[in-house]
């Protein structure tokens, strides 16, 4: 799961789509494709959404994206088409490009709709955009567990 800061909407989507599928088969990480916040807790903004919904992502720190990820993981999720693009340029062969997608084609096929960045707004921001990584990670999950099983 990638954005940009990775401390508001990777976060949130490594924390949801962790709790859909079994742990002892899936490993789900999150990162930014900026490094400005490595090291940090997510954003408070993004823990209080999830706190309220049930999950705690509290103790997730955030890292940098790093080429050699399209080795270690099947699937990319680019939460917006600018992470998607900074993403497409670090891969090196088609069978890494392969592996990455805008994560709303799951919920939006075809539409390249993005996942807002919610930073710079209010906790409304956070919510919907809660909800709208909620409705991808359903439908990817399902797909995970139909492709893996
Ligand atoms: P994120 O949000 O990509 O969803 O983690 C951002 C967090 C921080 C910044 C930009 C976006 N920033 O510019 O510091």
């Amino acid at each position: 799961m990638v954005c940009l800061g990775n401390i508001c909407r990777s976060p949130l989507a490594e924390g949801i789509l962790k709790d859909k599928l079994d742990p002892n088969r899936f490993i789900v990480e999150s990162a930014g494709t900026g490094g400005w916040h490595v090291g940090n807790p997510p954003d408070p903004r993004s823990v209080a959404i999830a706190k309220k919904r049930g999950l705690d992502i509290g103790d997730q720190r955030a890292q940098q994206f790093k080429a050699v990820f399209f080795d270690q993981y099947d699937l990319i999720f680019a939460m917006d088409q600018s992470n998607f693009q900074d993403l497409k340029a670090l891969a090196n062969s088609q069978e890494q490009l392969n592996k990455l997608s805008l994560l709303l084609e799951a919920i939006f096929p075809g539409e390249g709709v993005d996942v807002p960045d919610p930073y710079y707004g209010g906790a409304s921001g956070f919510a919907e955009v809660y909800d709208l990584i909620d409705r991808a990670c359903s439908v990817i999950a399902q797909e995970i567990n139909e492709k893996f099983d």
